[in-house]
């Protein structure tokens, strides 16, 4: 069912200073950051030549990673996010395995504009999953 891993998000409490660790001591190839009212972050994307790095901070009030920034301070790694065919079809066939889909069960357009769902992180090995239809 998953395919290709489209990126692995870092939550981080600086976002320009993480940028710059990517850019400049890491030597990749960064993006500008990007602010995402709906979601309630703030992106910056590192391109690897297999895939992607997300680095997120919280935006505006209610963002979905704020706890998250409570209980790391430092930042640390998020979530992961798989590439799928069919999102839909992914979904009922995860549902019926018992696994178990965060919010009303509906994708929504994540940082890509795709259609994305996010998996609970109890049910896959302790790490939040991301969906995304590619
Ligand atoms: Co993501």
């Amino acid at each position: 069912m998953i395919g290709k891993l489209n990126h692995v998000a870092i939550v981080v409490p600086d976002l320009d200073a993480a940028a710059a660790i990517y850019r400049d001591t890491l030597g990749a190839d960064v993006s500008a950051p990007e602010d995402l009212p709906d979601h309630g972050v703030t992106t910056v994307f590192v391109n690897l030549p297999n895939t992607k790095i997300e680095l997120l901070r919280p935006y505006g009030e209610n963002s979905p990673i704020a706890k998250f920034l409570e209980k790391n301070p430092a930042g640390g790694m998020h979530h992961l996010c798989y590439e799928v065919q069919d999102i839909l079809a992914a979904r009922d066939q995860l549902q019926a395995a018992g696994a178990r889909v965060l919010g009303d069960g509906k994708p929504k357009t994540g940082a890509h504009g795709k259609p994305v769902l996010f998996l609970h992180p109890k049910d896959f090995c302790g790490t939040l999953l991301e969906l995304e239809q590619v």
